[in-house]
């Protein structure tokens, strides 16, 4: 966690303890925190251990997310808002490419993300993004750039993660404030994993096929049982996909989720 990454904000409400093990994010009233990558990116494969804020957290927003610089910007977001004790988190996925997003897909988790570690994973590679849960792809956003679909190609990201209060929308839509009394709260990360094409000075340097656990990553497609986990998820955790809520778009959905529905 120390060679890797750096706490950018938070002013101590972000430490690395246990030797580097453990990195932990907090929020109080004042001031939430987070950290970023040392590294940029152009492709990769992250994975990131997180245990959730406990008991009440409705208003909370715990993220991890890679992202470019600049005002077209690339993004693929996870973040997990926050809920009553009790009530189940939501993890909300969205996709920027050249700084347009409005690619929103939220989902239930099958377990209680607030009592365990679980991992959360990005494949980022030529072909797709796959948003995946301990291993189980939940998303996939596939690259249809041939049929006119911007995707995320040219813009080295960072990866980011913090902890900040949305009481305003985050939990059922902004009805469920944060419970100052109970500040501050706690999000922890580790086991940070990555095996990437490292950005610098304008050239991305990927790993040869030997170290670093190998490049397959960067070919990975998703197999026939990835397929039908996915479909698993989206049939029984997904609750909201952009692709299917045309009001939002009363010019037409947008192409992507036209052109397949396994894209979306
Ligand atoms: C919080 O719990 C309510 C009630 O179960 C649920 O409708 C909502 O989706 C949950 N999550 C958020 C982030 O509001």
């Amino acid at each position: 966690m120390y060679q890797d990454l750096s706490i950018t904000w938070g002013d101590g409400r972000g430490q690395v303890q246990n030797n580097g093990q453990l990195m932990t994010l907090s929020l109080d009233k004042a001031s939430g925190s987070g950290f970023q990558s040392n590294n940029q990116f152009l492709y990769g494969r992250f994975d990131m251990q997180i245990k959730l804020v406990p008991g009440n957290s409705a208003g909370t927003v715990t993220t991890c997310y890679l992202k470019s610089d600049g005002s077209t910007w690339d993004e693929i977001d996870m973040e997990f808002l926050g809920n009553s004790t009790g009530e189940p988190y939501v993890l909300h996925t969205n996709i920027f490419s050249q700084g347009k997003g409005n690619r929103e897909q939220q989902f239930y988790l099958w377990f209680d993300p607030r009592a365990d570690f679980h991992t959360y994973s990005v494949l980022w590679n030529p072909s797709h993004i796959v948003i995946s849960v301990d291993g189980t792809p939940i998303r996939e956003y596939k690259n249809l750039e041939g049929a006119g679909v911007p995707y995320p190609k040219t813009q080295a990201m960072r990866l980011y993660g913090t902890l900040w209060d949305a009481e305003d929308w985050a939990t059922r839509g902004g009805l469920v404030k944060t419970d100052w009394s109970k500040a501050p709260f706690t999000a922890s990360f580790r086991n940070y994993n990555y095996r990437a094409c490292v950005w610098s000075n304008g050239a991305s340097s990927c790993p040869s096929s030997s170290s670093r656990g190998g490049s397959s990553w960067y070919n990975e497609k998703l197999s026939t049982a990835g397929q039908s986990r996915m479909k698993w998820v989206q049939q029984n955790y997904m609750i909201y996909n952009y692709c299917n809520d045309p009001k939002r778009f009363p010019q037409g959905l947008p192409l992507e989720c036209t052109l397949s529905s396994k894209s979306s």
